[in-house]
């Protein structure tokens, strides 16, 4: 019985999962076009021209979902809302049949005792808004504000807590500058408008939020950065990544201002995006939590060509997930312990609002999915939080990504991160050896402060 992960008592276990990536539905109930249905359909951007068109048919299943998610014993669900279900084209009234399908969620969770933590935006925009421009335009962080409103004045009487963005360094990394995700646009540093304007978005949304007296989170990709080696040059280079991935996204948020970004040749204020009293309005006055996604470090070194001052390196001799992402729990204690120094009471509780891996398509004659790889990596990433947390880090909880198999991106369904494994084919959930493994784990941490 796994009790030796020493969190405290009202520590709370959960699961993550994201709109796109589980709902299919996609046409129905007045939902408009997102970004994502879009890049989708164009030949070559999805392995093997995967779609979100039926996913886990979540929309039609929430239920047997929701049944799966309380024999677990969740204390919490993360899953993000549709903006396009909400208004079709972004911006105007809301669709009543798309607010009605998440009323819905939301009292089966609550009937089933999870708390649910949306995520307003999760990378799916209506199309409309990315004709317009999407990100790069400071209106969609208007629009952005908006559509909090129309949701949270029909949720918010259940719902207390909320996300505003899920990563907003991956989604302007590879949605606009390297366009290996929706919308696809390949700007690479004239991408960088798109962190404005989705902070300032957050800003925007958080005022909205609170006005009405609700917690305010995001969920932040971050990672620790190793230089290669300790030649200035990878350590210089070490710097610049961190700046762009870790701090861009970080301290305007909880400093107020942005990070040196010199090393790409960008101005503080971003390439002119940076308007007077935005800052104040992203920073202000704090997050409730910061939402961490954690999935690896990151190895840098000195750049190999002129584009940009860090080249990627090899993290060798470590164990790696089906796709390939190194395996180092250890890394997320030193992440925690390094926000800490970073930012000192500047930073507020965190919640690990995404960790897991994916792991091969294992089905045994018998039907049963033991995947032991899952198992270890979700073991050894709560050993380094509980580390952390009796080193005084304040980690509130942990949604493991993710609760079922989705679509994962631009990898399509060949990547599998669920506890409970999906046949797409038939649509059939069966739990894997990890889902009983979680099960046990959150009894046994229950009923240790029971007695
Ligand atoms: C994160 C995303 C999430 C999922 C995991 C594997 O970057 O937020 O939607 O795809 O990676």
């Amino acid at each position: 019985m796994p009790t030796r992960f020493d969190l405290p008592a009202d520590f709370r276990w959960g699961a993550s999962t994201a709109a796109y990536q589980i709902e299919g539905a996609v046409d129905e109930d007045g939902r408009g076009p997102s970004v994502w249905d879009v890049f989708a359909a164009r030949p070559g951007a999805v392995r093997d021209g995967h779609t979100g068109r039926t996913a886990c048919d979540h929309y039609h299943r929430y239920t047997e979902d929701i049944a799966l998610m309380r024999e677990l014993g969740l204390d919490g669900y993360r899953f993000s809302i549709a903006w396009p279900r909400i208004q079709p084209t972004g911006a105007g009234p809301a669709n009543p049949a798309g607010l009605a399908f998440y009323d819905r969620l939301v009292d089966a969770l609550l009937a089933a005792g999870i708390a649910p933590l949306p995520t307003l935006f999760h990378w799916d925009l209506p199309q409309a808004l990315e004709d317009g421009g999407g990100w790069l335009a400071r209106d969609t962080a208007y629009r952005f504000a908006e559509y909090t409103e129309r949701i949270v004045d029909r949720l918010g009487d259940r719902v207390p807590a909320w996300i505003t963005l899920n990563e907003p360094f991956v989604h302007m990394v590879f949605g606009y500058a390297l366009g290996t995700h929706a919308p696809g646009r390949t700007l690479m540093l004239d991408a960088l408008p798109v962190a404005h304007h989705q902070l300032l978005g957050h800003g925007l949304a958080a005022a909205v939020l609170r006005e009405r007296g609700h917690q305010v989170l995001i969920a932040n990709n971050l990672t620790p950065v190793w230089p290669a080696s300790d030649d200035p040059a990878d350590v210089a280079a070490a710097a610049a990544y961190d700046a762009l991935h870790n701090r861009l996204f970080t301290d305007p948020l909880l400093l107020g201002r942005y990070p040196d970004l010199s090393a790409f040749g960008v101005p503080e204020d971003l390439g002119g995006s940076v308007r007077p009293g935005d800052l104040k309005l992203i920073s202000a006055p704090g997050l409730d939590g910061l939402g961490l996604n954690f999935y690896n470090p990151t190895r840098i070194a000195a750049p190999t060509g002129p584009e940009l001052p860090f080249a990627e390196a090899e993290i060798a001799d470590v164990p790696r997930t089906a796709f390939g992402w190194p395996v180092v729990p250890d890394s997320l204690r030193e992440l925690l312990l390094g926000l800490r120094e970073r930012y000192g009471d500047a930073l507020p509780p965190i919640t690990i609002t995404e960790n897991g891996c994916s792991v091969e398509d294992r089905v045994a004659p018998d039907g049963t999915v033991d995947d032991r790889f899952r198992i270890d990596y979700m073991a050894s990433h709560l050993d380094a939080l509980a580390e952390a947390v009796a080193q005084g880090v304040d980690v509130r909880g942990y949604y493991t990504w993710s609760l079922i198999d989705n679509f994962e991106w631009a990898e399509g369904y060949h990547q599998r991160f669920g506890l409970v494994h999906v046949d797409f084919e038939t649509q059939k959930r069966t739990p894997r050896t990890s889902y009983a493994w979680y099960r046990d784990l959150i009894a046994a941490h229950r009923e240790r402060f029971a007695r």
